[in-house]
């Protein structure tokens, strides 16, 4: 069983879909011990309450520092039994004290096809406006592993999307939320928890 932690900022719309195929049988031997959010008013900690899945707010202002900060949510991950940590609309950086304690155990959730699209300031609606000023046909989205980088670590899946001549940023939020990344990763926790991926020097494969 694969105890995870799902790390969430806002809406929750990327926990619900992995909920959801928790329930459904899509995704198997896995438990989410927890929904850690940094702020109190995210209404995906409602989402995880309707399921009675335990909800914690640690935010990290509310610490002197990142030592402190890091040394707590250690500490709560170690008496939750955490074993995987999965990023779903996180907006804050794992400190690298956390990133180290977990490698390979982190994974993120990005609104676009890595490595275009993403890095600093890259996050939310700001992906898909970038994406329509410049014009791609294409976009999509990644599930990737986290290291020390801004959605720099090995990626595990990726789900492209059309672009439409009358998309506005909200309508392609919408569209790769919907077609991508509610499928891809609740399928990458799944493959994981399943041991169905290995390590390729950096690259990650399904294992055959
Ligand atoms: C989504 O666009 C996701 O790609 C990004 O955060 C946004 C909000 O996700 N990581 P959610 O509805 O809170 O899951």
């Amino acid at each position: 069983m694969l105890n995870i932690a799902v790390f969430v900022s806002g809406g929750g719309t990327n926990l619900q879909a992995i909920i959801d195929a928790i329930e459904d049988g899509r995704i198997t031997n896995t438990t989410i011990k927890a929904v850690i959010s940094d702020k109190e008013d995210a209404y995906a900690l409602i989402r995880a309450k309707n399921h009675n899945i335990l909800g914690k707010v640690i935010n990290p202002k509310t610490y002197s520092g990142q030592e402190e900060y890091s040394h707590t949510l250690l500490k709560e991950l170690e008496e939750l039994e955490v074993q995987f940590i999965v990023l779903a609309g996180y907006l804050k950086i794992i400190p690298e004290q956390v990133v180290q304690a977990f490698n390979n155990r982190i994974i993120n959730i990005h609104p676009s096809l890595i490595p275009a699209f993403c890095g600093d300031g890259f996050y939310g609606l700001k992906v898909h406006e970038e994406v329509l000023n410049r014009g791609v046909k294409i976009t999509g989205a990644t599930v990737h592993f986290v290291d020390n980088g801004t959605d720099t670590g090995p990626i595990i899946l990726q789900k492209a999307v059309e672009v439409h001549d009358d998309d506005t940023k909200e309508s392609l939020q919408k569209r790769v939320m919907e077609e991508a990344e509610w499928s891809i990763l609740p399928r990458a926790i799944h493959m994981i928890a399943n041991d169905q991926i290995e390590f390729r020097g950096f690259k990650v494969i399904k294992k055959g």
